[in-house]
């Protein structure tokens, strides 16, 4: 087992992680993009800041962000400690180990915090739950979805991750999610299931091998595109 967790945990990624977790073009960057069940990532703040048009959409933006901040420091330290007690689970390429894997999620999270109750009052970020998202059909021309789907795997199963999926690309022509592994550390038991029945249905589904990889064996990326 590689991490235990009752919830989804309030943990964000930067932009040159999402720029290797998703392989990201130049003209991607460029795109309308959906961040969806994006946290406290500083993903929005610092594409926006690079020109970039980005929503986010979480349940998490009901709360503001003290709050945010004071769920994320209370998981924090004990997600650190499940890392640090199973060394085999971990590539250490992007952050160097566990306390640069620390230091680099709280320097997000203030990225986050201090871009979001600016951005809330912009709608740059949302709150909603997939899979209702409370946009039109091609609002963007990308979905990212990173840590949550097929992660939460034990959580919610494939009947949600179709259904969120589907919602996914009703908003979006293109949708990449990443990882592909549960938390236990290995391929989500969900994912050739919803990859054969969304194929059925007419969309395009393929595996693709990517830059990142902090969870061991975590560097594929699931792209879909509309039928
Ligand atoms: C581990 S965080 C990932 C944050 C960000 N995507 C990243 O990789 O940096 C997982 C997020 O999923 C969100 N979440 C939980 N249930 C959700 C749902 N039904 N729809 C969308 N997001 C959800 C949580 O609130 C949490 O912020």
């Amino acid at each position: 087992m590689s991490i235990r967790l009752d919830q989804t945990v309030p943990f964000g990624r930067s932009l040159r992680e999402y720029e290797s977790m998703f392989s990201l073009s130049a003209a991607d960057r460029r795109s309308r993009i959906l961040d969806c069940a994006a946290g406290p990532s500083s993903f929005n703040a610092e594409l926006t800041a690079a020109g970039g048009d980005v929503r986010s959409i979480d349940p998490l933006y009901q709360f503001g962000g003290a709050e945010i901040q004071r769920q994320f420091f209370s998981t924090l330290d004990r997600v650190i400690e499940q890392v640090r007690a199973t060394p085999q689970n971990w590539i250490w390429s992007y952050h160097r180990d566990p306390d640069d894997l620390r230091r680099n999620r709280i320097a997000v999270m203030e990225q986050f915090v201090a871009d979001y109750s600016g951005g809330a009052g912009t709608g740059r970020y949302v709150c909603g739950a997939l899979p209702n998202l409370p946009f039109g059909a091609d609002r963007f021309d990308l979905a990212l979805s990173s840590h949550f789907l097929f992660l939460y795997s034990d959580h919610f199963d494939a009947a949600f991750h179709l259904e969120a999926i589907r919602a996914l690309l009703r908003v979006a022509r293109e949708v990449r999610i990443f990882p592909l592994l549960a938390l236990r550390a290995e391929r989500s038991q969900h994912l050739d299931p919803v990859c054969e029945q969304l194929r059925r249905e007419g969309h395009h589904c393929s595996i693709e091998r990517v830059g990142y990889e902090l969870q061991r064996g975590g560097n594929e990326m699931l792209r879909l595109r509309r039928a």
